[in-house]
């Protein structure tokens, strides 16, 4: 067993014995985020239920699922499998109130949805992500070639906008494609990798978060700091959803241009990397406050992990050694293995201008534990 296999055992461990008691005590609810208590609180049952930033169609609300997925992989537990499909069946009536419904139907039906088709065969989950992947499709701009993030915002015109982070959507196209042959899926979903290559990518491997086009023409217009610290700058978050969402892109058509560009992004992020492993919440921020984000932090280490899993052998190591140091820092500094809180990772942040730092993510734990199997040696990739 090499140094990363005895260190993700060990860690593995960790995870089953916390994981043991906060699947049971939360097995009703579809968490984001903990109290000043520690608990878990239930994005499914919040008055604002419809609307997209809050209650079910909350964009985190595939990952605690997806955590008892990688936890019935795991152990073989079919408790785990029960629990999963508690917020799986639930987030079904997104789809029908379709209100609200966004872009991010991929973070929230691939690691549910998917995963239960994967895993066990599920016919009811393979209803539900189809539905899902046609209304992503639907969401395809084809003047501009992009997908179109989130929805009308008061006072703002945001048809023209797409996002970084709709990079990891793609899985559902890809799953789509593959499970019905029909080409629709597969086409947008390479037309809108193809765009994020050519304008969000930039020269240095550092990304944009938002991109604004002509709606009518599909001219790119301008783009915008979002979920960063400003325009021009590198929301960490933002570089992972990049490195992790062109390996995606890559694994599912085995484009060249795609592994190359995760790898220039990835190669960004290796260089911008401090010593102490910890990810700021925007690479280009200023030095105070010293803002994290251990979200940004896990995913970039799962697309390092990939990328490694990708390369020829002389290439694996340095991808490996940055992801390690990266989930090594969270291990020793940023995690909680106590009975005092249900989750795992701490001092995540949502964005760099959202007053709330240091928070729990629920899918800080999510990423967090799956770069944990990849290092296992768990092959099973959900996306
Ligand atoms: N919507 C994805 C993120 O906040 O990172």
């Amino acid at each position: 067993m090499d140094k990363y296999s005895i260190w993700a055992e060990e860690v593995t461990g960790k995870i089953r014995e916390k994981m043991q008691w906060v699947s049971e005590k939360n097995r009703e609810k579809i968490p984001y985020t903990t109290d000043c208590g520690g608990n878990y609180d239930d994005k499914g049952d919040m008055a604002k239920e419809w609307s997209a930033d809050n209650g079910l169609n909350w964009w985190t609300n595939g990952f605690f699922g997806g955590m008892m997925w990688l936890l019935f992989q795991d152990t073989g537990n079919e408790k785990y499998a029960e629990i999963a499909r508690r917020s799986e069946y639930r987030m079904e009536r997104c789809l029908m109130d379709f209100y609200g419904l966004h872009h991010d139907v991929g973070f929230m039906f691939q690691p549910t949805c998917v995963a239960d088709l994967r895993l066990t065969g599920n016919e009811r989950s393979r209803r539900t992500a189809l539905h899902a992947a046609t209304l992503l499709a639907g969401r395809y701009n084809p003047e501009g070639q992009f997908i179109r993030a989130w929805n009308d915002l008061p006072g703002e015109d945001t048809r023209g906008w797409a996002i970084i982070d709709c990079m990891f959507n793609l899985s559902l196209l890809y799953w789509a494609f593959e499970e019905t042959k029909d080409p629709r899926f597969y086409h947008i979903a390479v037309k809108h990798a193809d765009t994020v290559m050519k304008y969000f990518v930039r020269p240095d491997g550092s990304v944009n978060h938002i991109v604004e086009f002509n709606p009518e023409t599909g001219e790119m217009l301008r783009s915008y700091g979002g979920q960063g610290y400003g325009e021009g700058s590198s929301w960490t978050r933002g570089q992972g959803w990049a490195v992790y969402g062109f390996m995606i892109s890559y694994l599912h058509t085995g484009k060249e241009e795609y592994l190359i560009t995760a790898k220039k992004v990835a190669h960004y992020c290796m260089a911008a990397l401090d010593e102490s492993g910890i990810i700021p919440v925007d690479f280009r921020q200023p030095k105070e406050p010293a803002w994290e984000d251990s979200c940004g932090a896990c995913v970039i280490a799962g697309g390092l992990l990939e990328l490694a899993k990708a390369v020829p052998e002389q290439e694996k190591e340095m991808y490996k050694q940055s992801a390690f140091k990266i989930l090594d820092a969270i291990y020793r500094t940023r995690s909680d293995w106590s009975r005092d809180c249900d989750a795992i990772v701490r001092n995540c942040s949502a964005s760099y201008h959202n007053p709330e730092h240091h928070v729990t993510m629920v899918y800080a734990d999510y990423f967090f534990m799956e770069a944990v199997y990849k290092l296992k040696g768990n092959t099973i990739l959900l996306w």
